[in-house]
């Protein structure tokens, strides 16, 4: 029999402690794919083992990089250089992970062969046509189901370089493009809406390679070869987030998180929950390779409503389920506007959030952009689903910690694409969480 993976939250839990959270997902696919088109033997420590992670790994496989995990969360490339890759002998499967599908067309749009990109359901409903144009001028043949997954991509060596508007504030376009850009015959000049994550930038340096900046664009050389790197991950911001805005909502609650990456273009959720009230510290800040890292001391306490705008939203965008918990736990209104790509992550999370709210007896509106909730006390228990979406279900376990009856959270399996041991390391730190199969209703 068909079986769902719930989590269930009893009443009474309180975050304190001190943890260390793993890798993070967004640098750990770069590492994997600059490591691949590199030459030399890369080695990436504090690897993330998650599916999405796992997804590029295995892809990258498939096009014939040895890729081997040598001691747990260690992972040794084997790169081929930016003309070695094969053609698959199968379809690239990239579950659930966008990032996996998006970049990886970027460093296949530059292939001189045939391969197709495809995912589960969840991604091949996610829009495609922000990468399918722009690599399209840059000479790449790719055809898709009405701009969605499965890509069939025909690449071209080399490509014709670009110089492009980005349309839409997204790191997975951004970085797309920077990887098509390494294998065009000239300079590729990228300018976005809004600055977002900046994990491909600051890596391309230890592979060698120079990011050119003019004002606000941002340029790739193409036609030069990648040497090989060691990167060590920080922990993942958004994954911490939860534990982060668990302990917030809460008086008497502390945590501390160790190794935390705090690149400033993830930072938002610690500057929205500073200004919701929230007592939060860095300490022993340093850089790990490029990327900063500290360890973050939050203290429980009371929370209060605030306005998230557009101009925010590319800032906080993974941890907006988790903040969208907070602000229903603090006093007064939150609204937050300027959010429509959260209708085509992993879910529609506007539309996730709002439905699993409203069961825990919090007042909502929903509008096409975004949602205003007034905040409560306490919640009701009962049962919410998280659409299959990692972030989903993990911010209702959260919301665990202020019902005042169990919760249940329906089909939570998919945690393991971006937290695998997501639910160990609560119940270390104070979650009342058990993990249950149930029959598939
Ligand atoms: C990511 C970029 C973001 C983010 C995703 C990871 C990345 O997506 O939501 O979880 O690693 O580049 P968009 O670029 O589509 O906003």
């Amino acid at each position: 029999m068909a079986t769902t993976h719930d989590f269930v939250i009893a009443p009474g839990g309180q975050l304190t402690g001190r943890i260390r959270i793993p890798g993070d997902k967004s640098i750990c696919h770069r590492a994997l794919l600059l490591g691949a088109i590199a030459n030399g033997t890369t080695h990436v420590s504090n690897f993330l083992e998650s599916a999405d992670c796992l997804a590029t790994l295995a892809c990258l496989q498939t096009l014939g990089v040895k890729i081997e995990r040598t001691l747990p969360n260690c992972v040794t490339i084997e790169g081929v250089g930016m003309h070695g890759l094969q053609a698959p002998k199968r379809e690239l499967d990239c579950g659930n992970s966008g990032t996996s599908l998006r970049l990886l067309a970027g460093v296949l749009a530059g292939q001189p062969f045939e391969s197709m990109l495809t995912g589960d359901a969840s991604l091949c409903r996610r829009p495609m046509l922000r990468i399918i144009e722009p690599l399209t001028r840059m000479g790449a043949v790719i055809q898709s189901m009405s701009g969605y997954a499965p890509l069939a991509i025909h690449g071209r060596r080399p490509l014709a370089p670009l110089r492009y508007e980005i349309p839409i504030a997204s790191a997975q376009v951004k970085s797309s493009l920077l990887l098509a850009g390494l294998q065009a015959d000239g300079e590729t000049w990228l300018m976005e809406p809004v600055e977002t994550r900046d994990h491909t930038e600051r890596m391309l340096p230890s592979f060698g390679c120079m990011v050119l900046h003019d004002d606000e664009w941002l340029g790739i050389c193409g036609g030069n070869y990648l040497s090989a790197a060691e990167i060590t991950v920080p922990g993942d911001l958004s994954s911490a987030a939860f534990f982060m805005i668990g302990t917030a909502a809460q008086p008497a609650a502390h945590i501390i998180i160790e190794g935390m990456g705090v690149n400033p273009s993830r930072k938002g959720v610690l500057h929205v929950l500073q200004t919701m009230g929230a007592d939060i510290l860095l300490l022993h800040e340093q850089m790990l390779g490029n990327e900063p890292v500290a360890d973050v001391e939050v203290t429980g306490g009371n929370l209060r409503g605030v306005d998230i705008g557009p101009e925010v939203v590319p800032f906080v965008i993974d941890e907006l389920p988790a903040l969208l918990i907070a602000a229903a736990s603090a006093h007064g209104v939150t609204t937050l506007r300027g959010a429509s790509e959260l209708r085509v992550k992993e879910s529609d999370r506007l539309q996730a959030m709002a439905t699993g709210l409203r069961t825990l007896g919090v007042e909502v509106d929903l509008w096409d952009d975004g949602l205003r909730v007034t905040g409560r006390k306490d919640f009701r228990g009962g049962v919410v689903d998280s659409f299959g979406d990692h972030r989903i279900a993990m911010a209702f376990a959260i919301a665990g910690l202020k019902t005042h009856s169990p919760l249940r959270i329906r089909d939570c399996r998919n945690v393991d694409t971006s937290f695998p041991g997501f639910a160990d390391l609560a119940r270390s730190v104070g979650l009342c969480i058990d993990v249950r199969e149930m029959p598939n209703a």
